[in-house]
C-alpha cells in the first residue's frame, strides 16, 4: 500500500471528482478512454467515481492491469460491520481496493451540515483502513473577505492532530467555495500562500508522515500549466472539467 502511493505522487497527483454525475454507460465508456491512453493510465490518475460505480470501474482496471487508482467520494463514520442502515464503512472500500477517499469537501460540510466531530471520525476510518484521505479545506468568499481566511483553514487542519491512528500519508485540497463551479480561480500567489500554510502548518507532525497539498476549484484545461506549475503543488482536484475526456486527458498531460 504504501509503495502505491509513493508511486502515485511520484507525479503531480490529478483527481477526478465526478460529484453525483455519471451513468454506468459513462463510466465503461470514460474508464476505458483512460485506460487506453498513457497521460492517463497512470498510477497518478485518480477517479473518484460515485460509490455504485466503484466495483464497475475496479473490475475494468483490474481487467487490463491499469496503473490508474479510484477514490470515494466519502466515508462513514462507523467502520467494519453493524446496523448502520445506507453507510459504506472503510473495511467495505478496503476491500474493493480503494486507494483514497474524499474527506471534508465543501459540499458535505455545507449540505450535510458535517462538523469536525464527523469528519475526525471519517478520518479515523479512512486511516484504520489504510485508505489515504484526500482531505478537503476552503474558505467561504466572506470569510476571505474579512481576511480571517487562514485563521479559518488553520481550524480546519486542526483536527488532523487529534487523531487517535497517525496517518503515514495524507492528501490536503485546498478548495476556495467560491472557486468551485464558478469558473473564478484564486492567482498563482494566493494558491501558494495556502499550499505553504498547509505544509508550514503540518511540520509539527510526525516527521514520518508524507503530506501532499492539492489545489481544487475551477481547474480546467486552460488554467492547469499554471497550476501544476506552483512547485509546491501536489496537485490538481477536478470537479466538472474531469467530467469531459478531453479535458481531462488535457489535464492529465500537464502532470510531470
Ligand atoms: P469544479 O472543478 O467543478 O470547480 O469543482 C471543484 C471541486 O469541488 C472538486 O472537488
Amino acid at each position: 500500500m504504501q509503495e502505491d502511493i509513493h508511486q502515485a505522487t511520484a507525479k503531480k497527483l490529478i483527481v477526478a471528482n465526478w460529484k453525483m454525475n455519471g451513468n454506468l454507460e459513462k463510466v465503461v465508456h470514460d474508464i476505458t478512454c483512460y485506460t487506453n491512453n498513457p497521460s492517463t493510465n497512470n498510477h497518478n490518475v485518480v477517479f473518484a467515481l460515485p460509490f455504485l460505480y466503484l466495483i464497475s470501474a475496479k473490475h475494468l482496471l483490474l481487467n487490463v492491469n491499469a496503473k490508474c487508482k479510484l477514490a470515494s467520494q466519502d466515508i462513514s463514520t462507523f467502520n467494519n460491520y453493524g446496523a448502520y442502515t445506507g453507510e459504506i464503512s472503510g473495511s467495505m472500500l478496503q476491500e474493493i481496493g480503494i486507494s483514497y477517499s474524499i474527506i471534508g469537501h465543501s459540499e458535505r460540510r455545507l449540505l450535510y451540515a458535517e462538523s469536525q466531530e464527523v469528519l475526525l471520525k471519517k478520518l479515523e476510518n479512512a486511516v484504520a483502513s489504510n485508505i489515504t484521505p484526500i482531505y478537503c479545506i476552503g474558505e467561504t468568499l466572506d470569510i476571505r473577505n474579512t481576511k480571517r481566511y487562514c485563521e479559518f483553514l488553520k481550524q480546519e487542519l486542526d483536527i488532523l492532530f487529534k487523531l487517535q491512528n497517525p496517518f503515514h500519508s495524507i492528501i490536503i485540497a485546498y478548495e476556495p467555495i467560491w472557486a468551485i463551479g464558478t469558473g473564478v480561480t484564486p492567482n498563482i500567489q494566493e494558491i501558494s500562500e495556502i499550499t505553504d500554510l498547509i505544509y508550514a502548518f503540518m511540520q509539527n507532525y510526525s516527521p514520518h508522515a508524507k503530506i501532499t497539498a492539492l489545489y481544487g476549484g475551477s481547474v480546467s484545461d486552460s488554467n492547469i500549466k499554471e497550476i501544476l506549475d506552483i512547485p509546491q503543488i501536489g496537485g490538481v482536484l477536478v470537479g466538472g472539467a474531469s467530467l469531459n475526456t478531453k479535458s481531462f486527458i488535457q489535464i492529465c498531460n500537464y502532470s510531470y
